[in-house]
């Protein structure tokens, strides 16, 4: 297989690739990232001799489409996006050009390369949050969306579904829970949580600290779009993949089980006020998925401990 990975030197897309190498040395990887703050290009120095690595942008076009056409691609895993919604809060503007704008592109590309199929990796918070008694969402819940940042994605599942519709592009999308592992940009919240500890300066929680996530290791993620990509989309006609591990923590929970591993006082947590529209809770039925052979393998206090030991080094 010949696979354009964009995103690639972000958290997810770069456990992708680093997998998908080790698995797979035969198969050609070309690397897309506009290298924004959130990307850090060494991540992929362990396989940096066995990709093509390219700066650029996923909205510009004709640089996918010379891409497409001069490595023979197969298939395009779109991992690029901005994914902090913070940001989103305060400035939508990126948002919409790479997770809207940008996915369009990659949409325009397959449809005059018919044979090119396109895995378009979306998130659970499309759903929007859920209360503590509602069932998980299945694929064909409504997509709520709360923040600017979910909206925004959930707009480039739109038009991905509208083109397997209407133009009958090879495509499918996945919906994953929060993600966690080495990699993941400083601002988010694992990597908050262990630099304050270590640094001994207030932990952050957000509110009362009780919005729940179903934490999912990043390379149990990165399994589960293997599986997904050995389907084929239009015979089985499944085109929408959740993904969750059904094992939510609060977040003071997880803030309070890193303290703990970092041997460090609860009394660093200190509660700020609450992000404006925070999603209380996200839970999605990933039963289809399973049914791939997949389930989550890691365990959250062991994928934990080595995600603080990755951290520990970064920071020291
Ligand atoms: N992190 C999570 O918990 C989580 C959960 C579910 C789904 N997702 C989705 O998974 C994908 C990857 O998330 P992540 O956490 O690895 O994100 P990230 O922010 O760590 O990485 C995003 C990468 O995309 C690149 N990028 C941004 N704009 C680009 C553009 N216009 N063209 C090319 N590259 C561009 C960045 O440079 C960066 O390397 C996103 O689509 C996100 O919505 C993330």
């Amino acid at each position: 297989m010949n696979l354009l990975v964009t995103g690639a030197a972000g958290f997810i897309g770069s456990h992708f690739v680093l997998r998908h190498v080790a698995k797979h040395p035969e198969d050609t990887i070309v690397v897309l990232d506009l290298l924004t703050y959130a990307a850090d290009k060494s991540f992929l120095d362990p396989v940096a001799d066995k990709m093509t690595f390219v700066e650029g942008d996923i909205a510009d076009q004709t640089l996918v489409e010379s891409l497409i056409t001069n490595h023979a691609i197969d298939v395009i895993v779109n991992f690029a996006a901005e994914s902090h919604v913070d940001n989103s809060i305060s400035d939508a503007t990126p948002f919409l050009h790479t997770n809207v704008i940008g996915t369009q592109a990659l949409i325009e590309v397959v449809k005059a390369h018919p044979s090119v199929r396109f895995l378009h990796i979306s998130t659970d918070e499309v759903y929007g949050d859920v209360g503590d008694n509602d069932p998980s969402c299945a694929v064909d819940a409504p997509l709520r969306p709360s923040s600017p940042y979910s909206a925004s994605k959930a707009a480039a599942e739109m038009l991905v579904l509208a083109a397997i519709r209407t133009f009958a592009i090879d495509a499918a999308i996945t919906r994953c829970t929060n993600n966690y592992g080495p990699h993941q940009a400083n601002e988010k919240f694992i990597p908050t949580v262990i630099r304050n500890a270590l640094a001994g300066e207030p932990v952050p929680v957000y509110g009362t600290g009780k919005n729940k996530r179903d934490w999912i290791y990043v390379g149990d993620h990165c399994d589960a779009i293997e599986r997904i990509l050995e389907v084929n989309w239009v015979t089985d006609q499944r085109r929408v993949w959740n993904i969750g591990i059904d094992h939510e923590y609060e977040n003071l929970e997880v803030a309070k089980m890193i303290l703990d591993i970092l041997g460090k006082s609860h009394d660093l947590i200190t509660f700020v006020e609450d992000r404006k529209g925070h999603d209380w809770r996200y839970a999605v039925d990933s039963s289809e998925t399973r049914t791939l052979g997949w389930a989550p393998t890691v365990p959250f206090q062991e994928g934990l401990r080595e995600t603080i030991a990755w951290y520990k080094q970064r920071y020291s």
